[in-house]
C-alpha cells in the first residue's frame, strides 16, 4: 500500500483510552490509513484525551498549539480531537482552535472514517452523540495481525455513579455491558493472534452484565479459551465486589492474584461528600473477604487529596485505611475541580495544603510499594514474558502480580511463561532467574 495515507495517534489518559486507539486506527485502516510511528511524517493526527484533571485537558490545547507550526508546513495535514475532552467541549474545541478539522466523542468511533472523508474535502466534522447502535459491532473486523502477549479487552464502558469529582459518567455517558459471546469472540481473536494475557476494561468494569453470571461469570467462561493464560480486571467499583467476582479470586486460577479497588479516601465525611456509597468500614470488610478467598492477592488503589470540605482529621483517616490495608500499588492525586461536577462549586481546600497532603500520602504509599516489592524476593512467580530486556539474553515480562520483573532467559520468546525465582528489588522492578 505505497499510497496509504499515514496515521499518528497520540494517546492520554486511562487504558480504554489505549485499547479505543488501537480500534480508530483499525477502522480508519479500512479507510486506507496506515498508523506511523511520529506525528511528523503523518496525514492524518489524531489525539486521543482525558479530561479526568485539569492537568490531562490543558495538554490537548499546548499540543495543538504546537501541531499549528506542522499545520503550517503542511496545509494538507488533517488534525482529530477524539476522547473525553472532545465529548466534555464538542464544538468549542472547533471555535478555539482552528487547526482542527474533527471532533470525534468517545461513542462514535465508527463514524470516523466518514468524518475523514469530510475532513479530506476541507469540511469540519463534529461526532459527540451517543448513537442507540454500538460502536464496537460497526467498527471494521479487527485485523489478522500477530500481537503482542498482553492485549486490553473493553467490555463495559460508561458510568452511572457521579462521584461528585468525576467527569466520567459526563464524558462516557451511561453503563453499557457488551454482550458475552462478541467479547468471547474477540478474545479467541486475540489469542490466535499470539495474545496470552487479557485484561477486561471498564469504567465500573465489575459492574458489568452481559453475562448472566456478571464479570464473575464471562471471567470463567474466558478461562475457558485454550491457550489463554491469564485474566485481569480493571477498574472495580467496591460496591459492584460481588460474592461470585471474590469467589473467583479463589478458584479460577487464570485470575490473577492483583485487584485495582479505588476506594479515594479513609474518611467517612469524605466519602459520604464524594457520593461513594460506602464507608470505609465497609471496604476495609470487603478487603479482608478479598484476602480470605486469595491470601495473597496485591491490592491497588486510587486516592484523592484535598478534596473539597478534607480536614486535616480526614486525611489522617486516610492515612489510617491505607495502613490497614497495606497496599502493594497505588495512585494518588490532587483534587482537581472540573466543569459541571457538584464538588467544582464547593468551597475549595488551599493548593498548598492539597499538596502537604499528597506528598504525606505519597511517601506512605512508595513504602508500602517498596515492601510488597521486598516481599517478592526469594519467592517463586510466573512471569509472562513481554519483551527483551536491555542486556543480551535478558526478557522482561510481569509477574502474576504484576511487578516488572528481568530474567536472564537465553532463547525465551514473548509470550512463554516461566516459573522464576525472584532474586532482588529495584526502584520499579524485580529481578529474578529461572527455576
Ligand atoms: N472508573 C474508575 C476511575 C476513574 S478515574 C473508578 O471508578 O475508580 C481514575 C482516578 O482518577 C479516580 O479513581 C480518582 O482517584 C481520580 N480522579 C477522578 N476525578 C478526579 C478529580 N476531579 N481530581 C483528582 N482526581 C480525580
Ligand atoms: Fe468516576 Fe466514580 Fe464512576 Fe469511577 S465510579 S468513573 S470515579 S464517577
Ligand atoms: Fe480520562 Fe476519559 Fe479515561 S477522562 S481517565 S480518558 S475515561
Amino acid at each position: 500500500m505505497g499510497d496509504a495515507k499515514k496515521l499518528f495517534i497520540k494517546t492520554y489518559g486511562c487504558q480504554m483510552n489505549v485499547y479505543d486507539s488501537e480500534r480508530m486506527a483499525e477502522a480508519l485502516g479500512g479507510a486506507g490509513y496506515a498508523e506511523v510511528g511520529s506525528a511528523a511524517e503523518a496525514d492524518m493526527i489524531l489525539l486521543n484525551t482525558c479530561h479526568i484533571r485539569e492537568k490531562a485537558a490543558e495538554k490537548v490545547y499546548s499540543e495543538l498549539g504546537r501541531l499549528r507550526a506542522l499545520k503550517a508546513e503542511r496545509p494538507d495535514l488533517k488534525i482529530g480531537v477524539a476522547g473525553c475532552v472532545a465529548q466534555a467541549e464538542g464544538a468549542e474545541i472547533l471555535r478555539r482552535a482552528p487547526v482542527v478539522d474533527l471532533v470525534v466523542g468517545p461513542q462514535s468511533y465508527h463514524r470516523l472514517p466518514a468524518m475523514a472523508e469530510a475532513a479530506a474535502r476541507g469540511e469540519r466534522a463534529l461526532d459527540t452523540d451517543f448513537p442507540e447502535e454500538d460502536k464496537f459491532d460497526h467498527l471494521a473486523a479487527r485485523p489478522k495481525a500477530r500481537r503482542a502477549p498482553s492485549a486490553f479487552l473493553t467490555v463495559q464502558e460508561g458510568c452511572d455513579k457521579f462521584c461528585a469529582f468525576c467527569v466520567v459518567p459526563y464524558t462516557r455517558g451511561a453503563e453499557v455491558s457488551r454482550p458475552a459471546a462478541r467479547i468471547l469472540a474477540e478474545a479467541r481473536d486475540l489469542v490466535e493472534r499470539g495474545v496470552r494475557e487479557i485484561t477486561l476494561l471498564g469504567q465500573n468494569v465489575n459492574a458489568y452484565h452481559g453475562h448472566a453470571g456478571g464479570l464473575a461469570g464471562l471471567v470463567r467462561a474466558l478461562a475457558g479459551i485454550d491457550g489463554l493464560a491469564r485474566i485481569r480486571y480493571t477498574t472495580s467499583h467496591p460496591n459492584d465486589m460481588d460474592d461470585a467476582l471474590i469467589a473467583a479470586h479463589g478458584d479460577c486460577e487464570k485470575l490473577m492474584p492483583y485487584l485495582h479497588l479505588p476506594v479515594q479516601s479513609g474518611s467517612d465525611r469524605v466519602l459520604k461528600a464524594m457520593n461513594r456509597k460506602h464507608t470505609a468500614a465497609q471496604y476495609l470488610r470487603l478487603v479482608e473477604r478479598i484476602r480470605a478467598a486469595r491470601p495473597d492477592i496485591v491490592m491497588s488503589g486510587d486516592f484523592i487529596t484535598g478534596f473539597p470540605g478534607e480536614t486535616e482529621e480526614d486525611f489522617r483517616a486516610t492515612l489510617e485505611l491505607v495502613e490497614a490495608v497495606n497496599y502493594g500499588m497505588c495512585y494518588s492525586f490532587k483534587y482537581s475541580p472540573r466543569p459541571g461536577t457538584p464538588a467544582a462549586e464547593r468551597a475549595q481546600v488551599p493548593e498548598a495544603e492539597k499538596d502537604d497532603r499528597l506528598q504525606r500520602l505519597q511517601a506512605l504509599l512508595t513504602a508500602q510499594q517498596r515492601a510488597c516489592q521486598e516481599s517478592m524476593v526469594g519467592r517463586e512467580v510466573s512471569v509472562l514474558f513481554e519483551k527483551p530486556g536491555r542486556l543480551a539474553g535478558q526478557m522482561g515480562g510481569k509477574s502474576d502480580y504484576l511487578h516488572a520483573v528481568h530474567v536472564h532467559a537465553p532463547g525465551a520468546q514473548p509470550g512463554d511463561i516461566a516459573r522464576v525465582r525472584v532474586t532482588g528489588s529495584a526502584a520499579n522492578s524485580l529481578a529474578g532467574e529461572l527455576v
